[in-house]
């Protein structure tokens, strides 16, 4: 990230990201803010705090990206290479079929070691990628995934996904939120 300026007032969203991220969240978070408010930034930095650290596993997943699977999704270099695996199956934009990508737990995760691991999985731009349409059993696909992880043993799970102004907030309502100003 050395090429953009630096990250600065958002430490305070930063430090409660962090700590969902330490002690696990229920149910799915999404972070809802105008567009260039800092979701994209703010998520990323989260990765770049985590990626590093051992008893963390971290997986950002662009999923309004057209580029290269490796600019769509950030992650361990395992889970980057079923996710490539499976996006090749799936027709589309690329951050599109990442964001479907994740929920495949038997593919993706089955084989990883979740002991001692806190998993954090972030799916940037979900409602601008995979529309309206979709996303209310999307997201019901991501709380599956959170219960999963669980059930593997990871030592706790946090699923956050970000939306733009522009989505209904009553679309929302239904599912825990907040909005980021
Ligand atoms: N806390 C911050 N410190 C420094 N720069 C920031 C910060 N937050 C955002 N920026 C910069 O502002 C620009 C817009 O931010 P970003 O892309 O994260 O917004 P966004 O909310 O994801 O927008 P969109 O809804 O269009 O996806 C980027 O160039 C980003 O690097
Ligand atoms: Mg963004």
């Amino acid at each position: 990230m050395s090429s953009e300026p630096r990250f600065v007032n958002r430490l305070q969203e930063l430090d409660t990201l962090l700590r969902y991220s330490q002690n696990g969240y229920y149910p799915v978070l999404f972070l809802y803010g105008p567009e260039g408010c800092g979701k994209t930034r703010l998520l990323k930095e989260l990765y770049a705090k985590l990626r590093t650290r051992e008893d963390f596993l971290a997986i950002y997943v662009d999923a309004q990206s057209t580029g290269e699977p490796d600019k769509a999704v950030l992650a361990p270099p395992e889970i980057l290479q079923s996710i490539s695996d499976i996006v090749k199956e799936i027709a589309g934009p690329i951050g599109k079929a990442a964001a479907l990508a994740i929920l495949h737990v038997n593919r993706i995760f089955k084989r990883l070691s979740f002991k001692n691991k806190h998993v954090v999985v972030t799916v940037d731009d979900v409602v601008r990628s995979l529309g309206y349409d979709i996303i209310e059993i999307y997201t019901k696909n991501l709380l599956k995934l959170l219960e999963e992880l669980l059930n593997l043993g990871a030592e706790s799970v946090f699923v956050l996904a970000t939306i733009s102004e522009g989505v209904s907030r009553s679309l929302l309502a239904r599912h825990n939120y907040v909005i980021l100003t």
